[in-house]
């Protein structure tokens, strides 16, 4: 591989450095592009060809289905950490010793705890409201309850910011939950694991003492686990472009929350949900939506099979999809999505179509029968995709400021009208 790529404009070459990645990753580096050929860009609308960063946190190799957090398997980490090492691991790029993790749930169970106050601008959201933009919301209103956090120059406060977040974060989003159902609002309990009180927030009633049980504590630790990073995505992206600007990382992670909240990224988990109910209410006919799947003429498509960057399988819904048998199977759930869900499965795994395109069911697909099975409201999934993905965003947006990355300011192709004569009011 060359050292060097050539670009030629109007008969002038210019040379460019090739850089590679440690997994052998090339890329060309034009960042003198513009500056080297007195003003030339280069256009890639969505940024399909386009590393904005290096990064040394999440690799992923859609074709061989590989997805790696610093350089450990994703199946190594669903099978053999929780959630919080897997945060520490992200965040701070190494796996914590005991000692170390110890503290770090220590200082988050410190932190968990949020202002009083905001209950009130709770109280100010109607019960429609969706609980993604609440959640933006509050974390966002996060930085009013905690200035200090802006100022995020030191590792100490940096560190200080990471650990309040991932302590407030699960209340938020328990007592959003909450609050839509009436429930009254709950604390959580810090004599228990992270996980375990995230359900305990969002599932006890007041009239009846809360029972962990180990399958869910274990399977949503697992989807988080495999939510927690995915390299340069539509949200992460915005997280270290927000950040950029040195907004705080609360204001940063608001921003990122926005953006996940879309259909055409975490909101796919709640869009599978939905089709299954439209499949149901149409009275529950799998083989007609997969013959509309694969009609051409008709723009349905299965919801949660297929994704842009695994084109052989999602290694995340191989793990997940063996938590979703044991969570439906441990609960002795009956419930005629879920029944659905199995049958459009299944189908799809033999149907032709589906096998010759390597269209296999996603991550969005089993997470979203996990959170129904569990009793999450279906507004709720992209909520918890969000809880998730919070170690990543905060591992990207601290590496970002490390670096002491630029502002994030891409240019544009101006195709606007060219300089106009200033027509009076009264003469237009
Ligand atoms: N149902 C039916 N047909 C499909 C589906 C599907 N879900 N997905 C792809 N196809 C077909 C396409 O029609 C196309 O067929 P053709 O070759 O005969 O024209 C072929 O498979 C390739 O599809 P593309 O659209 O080129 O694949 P792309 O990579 O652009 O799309 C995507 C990936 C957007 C995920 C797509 O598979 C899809 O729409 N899936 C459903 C939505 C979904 O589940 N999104 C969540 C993704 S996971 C995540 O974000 C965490």
């Amino acid at each position: 591989m060359a050292n060097t790529a050539t670009i030629e404009i109007d008969g002038n070459k210019y040379e460019f450095p090739v850089v590679k990645g440690s997994e052998n990753e090339v890329a060309i580096d034009i960042s003198k592009l513009r500056a080297n050929t007195n003003g030339v860009i280069t256009v890639d609308p969505g940024f399909k060809n386009t590393g904005s960063c290096e990064s040394g946190i999440t690799f992923l190799d859609g074709e061989k289905g590989i997805l790696r957090y610093r350089g450990y398997a994703i199946e190594d980490l669903a099978d053999k950490v929780d959630f919080l090492e897997v945060a520490y691991l992200l965040i701070f790029g190494e796996l914590p010793t005991k000692e170390q993790n110890d503290k770090f749930h220590d200082d988050i169970k410190a932190e968990s705890a949020v202002d009083e106050d905001i209950k009130k601008i709770l109280d100010a959201f109607p019960k429609a409201a969706h609980p993604m933009g609440v959640i933006s919301s509050l974390t966002s209103a996060l930085t009013a309850f905690n200035p200090s956090s802006v100022d995020v120059d030191s590792e100490a406060d940096m560190y200080k910011s990471v650990v309040r977040i991932l302590g407030k974060m699960p209340v938020l989003v328990a007592w959003t939950m909450r609050k839509k159902q009436g429930q009254p609002l709950d604390y959580g309990d810090n004599s228990l694991g992270y996980v375990e009180n995230i359900l305990k927030m969002m599932f006890s009633r007041p009239n009846s003492c809360y029972v962990q049980n180990p399958v869910l504590v274990d399977a949503l630790d697992k989807l988080l686990i495999l939510h927690a990073d995915h390299e340069q995505n539509c949200s992460t992206s915005t997280v270290r472009i927000v950040g950029s600007s040195h907004a705080g990382l609360f204001a940063s992670l608001s921003a990122g929350i926005s953006a996940l909240w879309g259909p055409l990224h975490g909101g796919a988990n709640q869009a599978v949900l939905e089709m299954l109910q439209a499949i149901q209410e149409d009275g529950g006919d799998t083989k007609k939506y997969m013959a509309k799947a694969k009609d051409k003429s008709d723009p349905f498509r299965l919801m949660g099979f297929g994704h842009r960057v695994y084109k052989n399988f999602d290694p995340r819904a191989k793990i997940i999809k063996k938590a979703a048998d044991q969570v439906l199977h441990d609960l002795g759930i009956n419930d005629p999505i879920l029944e659905i869900a199995k049958g459009l499965e299944k189908e799809a795994l033999e149907d032709p179509y589906f096998v010759d395109r390597k269209l296999y069911p996603n991550v969005d697909f089993y997470s979203g029968i996990i959170y129904r099975a569990m009793g999450i409201p279906t507004e709720m999934f992209t909520v918890m995709f969000a809880i998730g993905r919070l170690p990543g965003w905060i591992a990207q947006w601290r590496e970002m400021r490390l670096r002491k990355e630029p502002i994030g300011r891409p240019r544009q192709v101006y195709i606007g009208a060219t300089e106009r004569k200033f027509v009076p009011v009264e003469e237009r």
